[in-house]
């Protein structure tokens, strides 16, 4: 395997605070502050939507279940979208294009719960909009008339009690209803769809908790789409979500960093409270490699949303392959790269600390410490540029405020999702000067997908 090498500096800081830097100019630092603590370690970002083979209405045994377990696999979202005929969904044929999608559905659901994972279950994929139902097709409230809706939840709400689903559910109201492929009517009357299919819920399974919107955009105080949704919600007691959602997918979209903050001025203009976020979908295909997710992971974490993986397959594809953490080939799965940089991930117990990203926003990290064990990870997002990380606090870890330290630092490496790259690079030790409790580490990264962990040992305090 030819790769180029990460070349990992320490720069001594002098007393006045400047560095002396070798190789390549940092286009940026992003901080990790071991004495600051947010609060225990989660694996916020280790769910994803869909990714589980369907398997009648029980749980899936096909793909080994290491690679679920190793990764702290603990949310998954899933309606059976993209079934074939007969099983299309609610909007075509009633019961009968309804009740294939539901198994794939409770088979999800089991799989999920396996894991101990929490479900959230996707009520515009039963219905059948999952994307492209054409203008034709149904749409709840068509003409004024809920009689179908109802009908429909209803019936839902019937099956989740009978095969015991109650456990770990999320009711996610509707997927992306800014998006005409999701749903081909006028905002007017989603709205009206949100308020009515929320009210319904609340009476049939007041105990369940109720995600959205799940839009596509993030939010953003000017987009009409948001404005008129928190409108909607605000004051509506039960009408407001348990947990609020939304999307965080590709490259031209502001990143959680800002959306977050700025759903929060909404939310407080609006006198909306503040509750649990899902970030139920993130990264476009090209954002799914080690680099992105750990700037995902980063921001998630920081934040304390919990994120799922958005996922690419389509058709079968879909229900496979955990949103492309594993691949088969002839009926053996796989971990690809990205699954290295998960699995490491879940090794990250004890406190997460306070860190922060890049003045430009395009570099983050992700730590834990354990005992006196500090773990970081680190990413960009898709950029092959320079980055500092600067670790202050050692002291908590038991080091000295000044004198060297052993730093282990790995690789993760990508080649496409149908590709084991094999266990992160142990780029071995390197030993580092720092002073004034700090510590700082330049990473090259030799692609825009690589991502790093370092590994620092303190001493017994
Ligand atoms: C990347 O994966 C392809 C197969 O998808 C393989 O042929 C190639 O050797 C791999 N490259 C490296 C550097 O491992
Ligand atoms: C759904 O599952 C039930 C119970 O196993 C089964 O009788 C029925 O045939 C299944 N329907 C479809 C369309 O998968
Ligand atoms: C704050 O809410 C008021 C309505 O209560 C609205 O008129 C105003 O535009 C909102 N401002 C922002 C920044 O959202
Ligand atoms: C990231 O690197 C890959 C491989 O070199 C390249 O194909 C891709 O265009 C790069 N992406 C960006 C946004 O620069």
């Amino acid at each position: 395997m030819k790769l180029a090498v990460l070349r990992t500096f320490i720069c001594a800081l002098t007393t006045t605070g400047v560095t002396g830097l070798l190789g390549q100019r940092s286009s940026g630092t992003a901080t990790v502050n071991l004495a600051e603590s947010i609060g225990d370690a989660k694996f916020l970002a280790s769910g994803f939507i869909y990714g589980w083979p369907d398997n009648g209405v029980n749980a899936d045994n096909s793909i080994p279940e290491n690679f679920a377990s190793d990764i702290k696999f603990n949310s998954c979202r899933a309606g059976g979208a993209q079934l074939p005929d007969p099983s299309k969904g609610w909007a075509f044929g009633g019961y009968e294009g309804y009740i294939g999608r539901f198994n794939s559905t409770l088979s999800n659901y089991l799989t999920t719960r396996k894991f101990g994972g929490d479900f959230i279950l996707l009520v515009h994929d039963l219905w059948g909009a999952d994307g492209g139902s054409g203008n034709d097709a149904l749409f709840p409230g068509d003409n004024e008339d809920w009689t179908e809706v109802d009908a429909f939840i209803n019936q839902l709400v019937s099956d989740i009690q009978a095969n015991n689903m109650l456990d770990g559910l999320v009711i996610d109201i509707w997927n992306e209803p800014e998006l005409e492929i999701f749903w081909a009517r006028t905002w007017e009357q989603y709205l009206k769809y949100y308020v009515h299919a929320t009210e319904l819920f609340r009476i049939e399974l007041p105990n369940t908790l109720i995600s959205g919107p799940s839009m596509a955009h993030s939010p953003s105080l000017d987009r009409e789409t948001w404005r008129t949704w928190v409108e909607t919600v605000s004051g509506k007691g039960n009408i407001i979500p348990d947990i609020y959602s939304w999307h965080q997918i590709g490259g031209w979209e502001r990143e959680p960093e800002r959306t977050i903050p700025e759903f929060d001025v909404f939310r407080a203009n609006y006198s909306l409270p503040d509750r649990p976020l899902d970030i139920n979908e993130y990264a476009w295909p090209s954002e799914q490699n080690p680099a992105n997710s750990v700037f995902f992971i980063a921001q998630c974490e920081r934040h304390n949303a919990r994120c799922l993986r958005a996922n690419w397959g389509s058709g079968s594809g879909l229900h496979d392959d955990m949103a492309n953490l594993v691949f088969s080939v002839d009926g053996t799965y796989h971990p690809n790269g990205e699954w290295y940089l998960y699995k490491y991930y879940a090794g990250m117990i004890g406190n997460r600390v306070a860190t922060s990203i890049s003045s430009d926003l395009l570099f983050d990290v992700f730590a834990t410490v354990s005992d006196t064990t500090a773990k970081v990870i680190a990413g960009t997002r898709t950029v092959k540029s320079t980055y500092d990380i600067e670790i202050s606090g050692l002291d908590t870890i038991g080091l000295p405020q000044e004198g060297s330290v052993d730093v282990q630092a790995y690789r993760f490496d990508w080649n496409g999702s149908l590709a084991d790259t094999g266990s992160p690079v142990d780029l071995g030790i390197t030993q580092y000067e720092y002073n004034s409790n700090l510590l700082k580490i330049t990473v090259e990264p030799p692609s825009n997908s690589t991502a790093f962990a370092f590994e620092i040992h303190g001493k017994g305090v």
